[in-house]
């Protein structure tokens, strides 16, 4: 169970930061272009929040129930040892903490557009916020993990 919903987590990943770079590339493309703000635009960024929440609640889940170096490390090991070891300490407080934040910039980056009045500032909060998302996600990546899955 622990290794299908590792490996689900993994391949999502993908998903996520395909929808980020085409969100923000598009923003950037809308803002610098001065272009018209129309639904794809909402649509791509709403897309790559909703990856970003699907992403969240499959970490909790490793993080709450399955994974050893998500809240079984402060059971099972004292405050020291789990601040000490980096890859511990990467994953139980490091990797939760970005990739909550990217959560927040996320929404942010599909709440501020809306509520703006002209198109050239929809693009340019759009970009800012999900640019932001994009970028705490990819300071959190544990890169050092195998990039897909292995299966078997
Ligand atoms: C956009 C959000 C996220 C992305 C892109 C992401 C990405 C990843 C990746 C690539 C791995 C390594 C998978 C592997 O080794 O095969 C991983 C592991 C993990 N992630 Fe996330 N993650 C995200 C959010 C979260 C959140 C919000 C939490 C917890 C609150 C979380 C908790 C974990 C845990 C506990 C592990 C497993 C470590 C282990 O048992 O080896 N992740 N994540």
């Amino acid at each position: 169970m622990y290794d299908t919903i590792l490996a689900i987590h993994n391949i999502l990943r993908w998903v996520v930061v395909i929808l980020g770079a085409l969100a923000v590339l598009r923003a950037f493309i809308g803002w610098f272009g001065k272009q018209a703000w129309i639904p794809a635009d909402r649509k791509i960024g709403s897309f790559f929040a909703m990856s970003v929440d699907i992403q969240l609640l499959v970490g909790l889940v490793l993080y709450l129930a399955f994974s050893p170096v998500g809240l079984k490390a402060f059971q099972n090991f004292d405050m020291g040892t789990v601040m000490g070891q980096s890859e511990i300490r990467f994953f139980a407080v490091e990797h939760a903490v970005f990739m909550l934040l990217a959560v927040v910039f996320a929404h942010l980056g599909t709440i501020l557009p809306r509520k703006a009045d002209k198109p050239n500032k929809k693009h340019r909060l759009a970009a800012i916020w999900l640019g932001l998302a994009l970028l705490v996600i990819l300071m959190g990546m544990p890169w050092a993990r195998p990039l897909f899955p292995s299966f078997g």
